[in-house]
């Protein structure tokens, strides 16, 4: 099976859902995939991976 971690262990949220939601809804801010996934929005401790998946996809992220 493909490594796809648990991002958002609070909802869990799995890279691939993540990577999904920003590849097909276009997102490019924290913010955006907060809105679409709901990932991040509990404890905050996710977000540095989302970062990290928005910048992998998009090559550079917007604040
Ligand atoms: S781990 Fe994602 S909000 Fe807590």
């Amino acid at each position: 099976m493909e490594y796809d971690p648990v991002i958002c262990t609070c909802l869990e949220i799995k890279q691939s859902e993540i990577e999904k939601a920003i590849r097909d809804k276009h997102l490019k801010t924290i913010e955006e995939v907060q809105n679409e996934t709901q990932a991040g929005t509990v404890c905050g401790a996710c977000v540095d991976d989302i970062f990290l998946l928005l910048e992998k996809i998009n090559g550079k992220v917007e604040l």
